[in-house]
């Protein structure tokens, strides 16, 4: 009998989201409890990720541990789901054939009933179907684990870039309806939650049906959900530069709730990259967008993604790409990356005479450029006070709490566990590479003894 679930997520945010939606369909319709660790489980599921090389191949090596556990423990199941298990299928059966279980990001609504016919001794079950939305009709209210939680609000992409897997793992764009969304960010609020962080592959492509038919952009999406009490916060991950309607800029002009932070990935600075990328946009138009939102909201912190090493891409087009990051100033930092050919992308088809050696050193380069550029941004934070959700204990130190700026920003200080959670003014004193730390001097609900307040720092 099936009773304990471990779950692990690896890749995107999407997949975290997903992962959290698994272990609440489990709980719901089979009674499964999760647990942190997979040896107190029977039931191991990996949620993976594709969208490099290294990504998969850390699939196949938590795999082949996961298979060693299950031949030494009867009874255990194994099931694989997200982007890895939608690409491969069945196939994923003869590469790793002691899995019980193979889900798509569409179809994790049907683990339960995957589960009892594994159970009731049919064999290994396979659905990796793109059922449109129906998922999200047949999810159970999310439980929240703490004050900030994701929703996802769309699923998909259809942009296609050149080198990117994800249309082929997660299908078309579809958005949910806008009154779904709010009524998932409802029954979150009336668990705690402060912040929420809107999701899609290209979030401000959402286009949710309204009940009159209509349909409405993420910028009208966001002030709905800014309207729902206890909800003080808000975010959304990741937007195209293709498509950030003027909706979306009115937004940031006007929602108070919209946090200081948009992750717009540009991949390259060098016009001939980004059009053999087909991301839609050249080095001006991206230019130009961080202009009107820095013009709508002049505090908003700039983090983007970049590709270094696309097949073909000469010294200057990467010092293009060292030229672009100097002119916008990612303070939010940036995720970079070497260019990995995935099967089945056109870009993997491109004749490549870049060594390897010389995409390594370019990303060297490029990193340093970043990890100095959000250093500055982290120091010049300094002396100031800036309002952090309480998420969590530190990372770093489990006897600290931690919490993000608007800006996204981590802060370390001493303070009470009570007060996770809430919104506290930490008055920043040093700044770290990753992180800032500072000292509380103002915690919602709290009348704050100064002297003690003060002693963390
Ligand atoms: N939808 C988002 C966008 O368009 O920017 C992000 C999607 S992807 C999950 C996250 C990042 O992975 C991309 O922004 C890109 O920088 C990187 N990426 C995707 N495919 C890649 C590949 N084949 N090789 C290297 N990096 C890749
Ligand atoms: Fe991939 Fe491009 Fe879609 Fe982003 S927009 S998920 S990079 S195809
Ligand atoms: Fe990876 Fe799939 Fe997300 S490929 S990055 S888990 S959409």
């Amino acid at each position: 009998m099936i009773q304990r679930v471990y779950v692990e997520s690896q890749g995107c945010q999407m997949n975290t989201y997903d992962a959290g939606r698994v272990a609440d369909v489990l709980a719901s319709e089979a009674g499964l409890e999760q647990v942190a660790r997979p040896e107190e489980a029977d039931l191991l599921l990996l949620n993976t990720c594709s969208v490099r090389e290294k990504a998969q191949e850390k699939v196949f090596s938590r795999l082949g541990r996961w298979r060693r556990y299950k031949e030494a423990h009867p009874g255990v199941l194994i099931g694989v789901g997200g982007c890895v298990a939608s690409q491969e299928g069945a196939d994923l059966l003869r590469r790793a054939p002691f899995v019980d279980l193979v889900f798509g990001p569409q179809t994790l609504h049907r683990l339960p009933d995957m589960l009892a016919r594994r159970q009731a001794g049919e064999g290994p079950q396979v659905d990796v179907a793109f059922p449109e939305i129906e998922k999200f009709d047949r999810l159970p209210e999310p439980r929240a684990e703490g004050p900030s939680a994701y929703v996802s609000v769309m699923e998909g992409c259809s942009k296609y870039c050149s080198y990117c897997v994800v249309p082929y793992t997660r299908g078309e764009e579809i958005s949910r309806p806008v009154a779904d969304v709010l009524a998932e960010v409802r029954q979150l609020a009336a668990q705690g939650v402060r912040e929420v962080n809107l999701l899609g592959q290209n979030v401000n492509a959402y286009a949710g049906a309204l009940e009159d038919g209509d349909s409405a952009d993420l910028g009208l999406l966001i002030e709905a959900v800014a309207g729902i009490d206890g909800i003080d916060r808000i975010r959304f991950t990741t937007s195209h530069p293709a498509e950030f309607h003027s909706g979306l800029i009115e937004a940031l002009r006007t929602v108070p709730e919209l946090a200081d932070f948009v992750h717009l990935p540009v991949q390259s600075g060098s016009d001939l990259v980004l059009k053999l990328m087909k991301r839609g946009h050249d080095t001006a138009a991206y230019e130009e967008l961080i202009a009107r939102i820095r013009a709508a909201r002049p505090s908003a912190v700039i983090a983007t993604d970049l590709i270094v090493g696309f097949p073909g891409e000469t010294e200057a087009e990467f010092e293009e790409t060292l030229a672009m990051v100097d002119w916008v100033g990612f303070d939010g930092g940036a995720f970079s990356f070497v260019f990995s050919p995935r099967p089945g992308t056109p870009a993997a088809e491109l004749t490549d005479d870049v060594p390897q050696a010389d995409k390594r050193a370019r990303l060297q380069r490029l990193q340093a450029r970043l990890h100095e550029q959000q250093a500055a941004a982290h120091r010049a934070l300094v002396g100031t006070t800036q309002t952090v959700l309480i998420d969590g204990p530190s990372r770093r130190d489990p006897n600290e709490l931690g919490g993000r700026t608007t800006g996204n920003r981590v802060v370390n200080f001493a303070g009470d566990p009570a007060w996770l959670g809430r919104f506290a003014e930490v008055y920043i004193s040093d700044a770290r590479a990753h992180s800032l730390r500072g000292r509380a001097v103002a915690v919602e609900g709290e009348v704050m003894d100064h002297a003690a307040a003060g002693a963390g720092g």
